[in-house]
């Protein structure tokens, strides 16, 4: 079996749930990826003397995964927009695959990430880049594959879901919030989360990939949690809604609106019964109908699961054609719909 050599940059939550799960799986990954994936280098700005790499090389300096000539896919787990789109430009310009799970840099800085991988035949993927765990870039890209969609809508901010849960069960904000950040779900900045900046570009990303337009990050309406109250909360109960954090993509006539906001759902809807960190994300295709998606939108294994299969994804690419030549999710102009994202 031929063997694919993975570079991981990052080791917080996210990177080491990723190496951990790849040793622990291995074999059973081969056998699914056709090949043996194999950790050859690591890199984190901070070490992780709780992790054991065993003989893998680790290193503080991140660039060094992207000029390790024996790696073929780049795994940027490291966050921020600056650095990792410096680190994933220069692994494409090196001819690596890249997975990554910064929804931040592919958001803001995807369209110009996306035409460099097309040029250089490599393939960026970025399944663990929204919602978590839940594989809803793969049911947008290949379930829905036959439809037109009008809209997506969604909770995909694990940690203001678990914020807004547990101040149902009358727990503060303030402390909730610090809780998620002690598990690993909040952001790096958790105003990320908490003022809808994370789910703004998730959203982004959906659509995108949804309506087949280029991403428009600052077009997106974006309203967070921080201003919901207890009393909010409460009185909503009362009158048979659920305050929820969602992200709605919606085709209109004049274009695409995004909007992130907090929202009544009725209490007898699904997405109401969502609880926690879960995730849930609802699709709307004109032969489909409505379909769900739904399970834990952040935590170090359960997003290790989704960039771990875009790993299996390309190595099977990169196994059995050596270079890979198709772009993975670039936008091709010809395939595009034309339609704007409003302002
Ligand atoms: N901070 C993010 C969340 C992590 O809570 O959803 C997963 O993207």
């Amino acid at each position: 079996m031929k063997d694919v050599n993975v570079g991981i940059c990052g080791l917080g939550t996210v990177g080491g749930g990723t190496f951990n799960v790849l040793t622990r799986n291995a074999e059973l990954i081969a056998g699914r990826a056709g090949c043996n994936i194999r950790i050859t280098r690591v890199a984190s700005r901070r070490h992780r003397d709780d992790m054991d790499l065993g003989s893998v090389p680790f290193s503080t300096e991140i660039f060094d995964v992207v000029n390790d000539p024996s790696v073929d896919v780049v795994v940027e787990l490291i966050g921020g927009y600056e650095t990792a789109k410096e680190l994933v430009l220069a692994a494409i310009g090196n001819g690596k695959h890249v997975v990554t799970a910064n929804k931040a840099l592919v958001a803001v800085h995807g369209n110009e990430i996306f035409e460099a991988a097309e040029k250089a035949g490599v393939v960026v993927a970025y399944e663990a880049a929204v919602a978590g765990g839940i594989p809803v870039m793969k049911a947008i890209r290949e379930g829905m594959a036959a439809n037109r969609i009008d809209w997506i809508a969604g909770i995909i901010n694990g940690t203001g879901n678990y914020i807004l849960t547990e101040m149902r069960a009358g727990r503060a904000f303030a402390d909730v919030l610090k809780e998620a950040q002690d598990l690993g779900y909040a952001e790096a900045d958790p105003t990320f989360d908490v003022e809808g900046i994370d789910a703004a570009h998730k959203l982004t990303i959906l659509a995108s990939a949804g309506f087949g337009v280029p991403l428009q990050f600052d077009k997106a309406f974006t309203e967070g949690i921080s201003e919901v109250t207890p009393y909010d909360i409460a009185h909503a109960e009362q009158l048979g809604y659920r305050i929820k954090h969602l992200g709605i993509a919606r085709r209109r006539d004049e274009g695409i609106e995004l909007r992130v906001h907090p929202t009544l759902v009725p209490k007898s809807h699904l997405i109401a019964q969502v609880d926690g960190v879960l995730n849930a994300v609802l699709m709307d295709g004109d032969a489909v109908g409505q379909t769900m998606y739904y399970g834990p939108g952040a935590g170090a294994e359960a997003t290790a699961s989704a960039v771990i299969a875009d790993i299996v994804d390309v190595a099977r690419i990169s196994a059995s054609t050596g270079a890979l030549r198709v772009p993975y999710l670039g936008f091709r102009p010809e395939a595009m719909e034309n339609l704007d994202v409003l302002s």
